[in-house]
């Protein structure tokens, strides 16, 4: 059964990040879960920047009206996605941490690597990839079991705003990959392949330093991240709960509509409608 959901881009969200009594480790007081996450936030605004460049580069080759007005909510809602994630940055700066160093870095990557000296196409295709993975966040995180349950609301506010979106605009991406820069099977998957493991290497990378900063020595974040990793890759792990979801982008028939919808997606749309209150709206996805 395939869907197409309505792209509804939503501002002025107040998450109320500047509360001065936010926790520095706000995920329950775990550090490894927070830094992780917090790792994630660092990447969005330029990582989002980028796939909105990648989309935008292709935009003249469609023309599919119905895909064409799809690729503006997208870009509205990246956007915003950008502005949000910057304002929990600011977050992490004012813990005292120097984001810019892993910013640079990341910005060179993308920007003087990536962009510069890999086709346009490709380009697209890492967004296609990376698209299919932060839509897939709303199941990890709000659909199976309460793995943000000791979150602090406002933060856990800020992802599940952030997945439902993902949620809703994420076949644009890989319609225009396939509608207008004709992306075959193989680059798909090598695209797919390779970020994975960017990310991977890149979160590690960045929960390392964010837990140096914290002041956690190389043995301490030795042990915290060996439990992070049982955290995520374990038997329960949260990304064992994905395997089936992340694989699914490798059958040679996949369409991002073609994924089961999260059931977390109606749960916070009408609970958001009700209460235009995007905090109240994920707390409900954490109500009993
Ligand atoms: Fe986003
Ligand atoms: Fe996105």
């Amino acid at each position: 059964m395939s869907h197409h959901l309505t792209i509804t881009p939503r501002s002025e969200l107040d998450f109320k990040l500047d509360d001065q009594d936010l926790p520095r480790h706000w995920f329950g007081g775990d550090p490894f879960k927070t830094r992780y996450f917090d790792a994630m936030s660092l990447s969005f605004p330029d990582g989002e920047r980028l796939f909105m460049m990648a989309v935008r580069a292709f935009k003249h080759t469609i023309t599919d009206l119905a895909l064409q007005e799809d690729i503006k909510d997208f870009n509205r809602q990246e956007g915003q996605h950008g502005i949000i994630h910057n304002q929990f940055n600011e977050v992490l700066r004012r813990q005292g941490i120097d984001i810019d160093k892993v910013l640079r870095v990341q910005n060179y990557i993308q920007f003087n690597i990536y962009w510069k000296y890999f086709p346009k196409a490709y380009n697209l295709a890492a967004t296609a990839a990376l698209e299919h993975l932060t839509a897939t966040m709303v199941y990890g995180f709000f659909d199976h079991g309460p793995v943000m349950q000791d979150a602090d609301p406002r933060v856990r506010a800020m992802y599940a705003w952030h997945a439902i979106e993902e949620l809703e605009h994420k076949s644009v991406a890989f319609d225009v990959m396939q509608q207008g820069a004709r992306v075959g099977y193989i680059v798909r998957c090598l695209a797919m392949l390779q970020c994975t493991l960017h990310f991977s290497i890149y979160s590690y990378l960045a929960v390392n330093f964010l837990l140096k900063a914290d002041g956690f020595g190389f043995w301490q974040r030795l042990r915290i991240m060996g439990k992070g990793m049982a955290w995520l890759y374990g038997p329960k792990g949260v990304f064992t709960a994905l395997a089936g979801h992340f694989f699914s982008y490798f059958k040679p028939g996949f369409h991002p509509n073609k994924v089961a919808l999260s059931p977390s997606y109606e749960r916070w749309s009408t609970a958001y409608a009700r209460a235009g209150d995007p905090i109240a709206a994920s707390n409900e996805l954490y109500a009993a």
